[in-house]
């Protein structure tokens, strides 16, 4: 195997939260390397929410050096990609929903925090995999899909492999195999800004990294301006 290859997966059985762990062993494991809980006692989700990460789940974090301008929002989708295919392979019909959650049908089944702390980037996933009961009400499980029991291990070791994949790809291939999947695309959506909320219909993500709105005017909002998005069809 060559050594681009090797993938350094550390697993605990509980930890705070496995984007806090990656940094405080960012000194004495070689980067790039993952942290896999069974257990995560203070997960937290985007905008601060609480991630409800109890045994049965895949909590994941890769930690990675940061090399290009874009590598944040290259990880952001291109995670979000990985998760889809994987799930694709194992015959489950998931969606990816702007910018970074995989969905089925209407509920949710991952989500994907990002966070960057000088040159580095934590690309921290939580799939609901085993559990028989949906974490929150809006949520749901591989298990509850499929009636299946799934190896966590196996899961870690192909979304890590996935995301050493990303790294080596440029930000242009990634976002042209995300926008290709990306369920959104044609959907009546509720975008939130950090200047306010604007509604229309989700025409596109162009490879500058804007998403086109057609509301009222066409809008050209950046990506990364995004805080929220709802979507309104499905
Ligand atoms: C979201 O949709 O709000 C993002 C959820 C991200 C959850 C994962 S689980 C592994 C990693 N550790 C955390 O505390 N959060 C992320």
């Amino acid at each position: 195997m060559e050594e681009k290859d090797e993938i350094r997966i550390i697993h605990v059985k509980e930890t705070d939260s496995t984007n806090e762990e990656v940094f405080r062993l960012k000194d004495k494991v070689k980067i790039p390397f993952f942290v896999r809980a069974d257990v995560q006692v203070k997960g937290r989700g985007r905008y601060g929410r609480v991630w409800v990460s109890q045994e049965g789940g895949l909590w994941m974090t890769g930690l990675f050096e940061k090399k290009g301008e874009y590598d944040g929002i290259k990880f952001m989708f291109g995670s979000a990609l990985v998760v889809y295919k994987i799930l694709l392979h194992m015959g489950i019909n998931a969606r990816i929903k702007f910018p970074n959650d995989v969905y089925y049908k209407d509920k949710k089944l991952c989500g994907i925090l990002v966070e960057e702390r000088e040159n580095l980037i934590a690309v921290g996933i939580g799939l609901n995999v085993n559990q028989k009961e949906p974490p929150i009400p809006s949520s749901t499980t591989l298990h509850l899909i499929t009636g299946k029991t799934y190896d966590l291990e196996f899961l870690a070791y192909n979304i890590g492999k996935g995301l050493m994949e990303i790294e080596r790809k440029s930000i242009g291939e990634v976002v042209r195999e995300y926008r290709e999947n990306l369920s959104t695309i044609g959907k009546t959506v509720k975008i939130f800004t950090p200047s306010g909320a604007i509604e229309g219909t989700f025409e596109d993500l162009d490879m500058d990294l804007n998403v086109i709105l057609r509301g009222d005017v066409i809008y050209v909002i950046p990506a990364f301006e995004v805080l929220h998005l709802e979507e309104y069809e499905r």
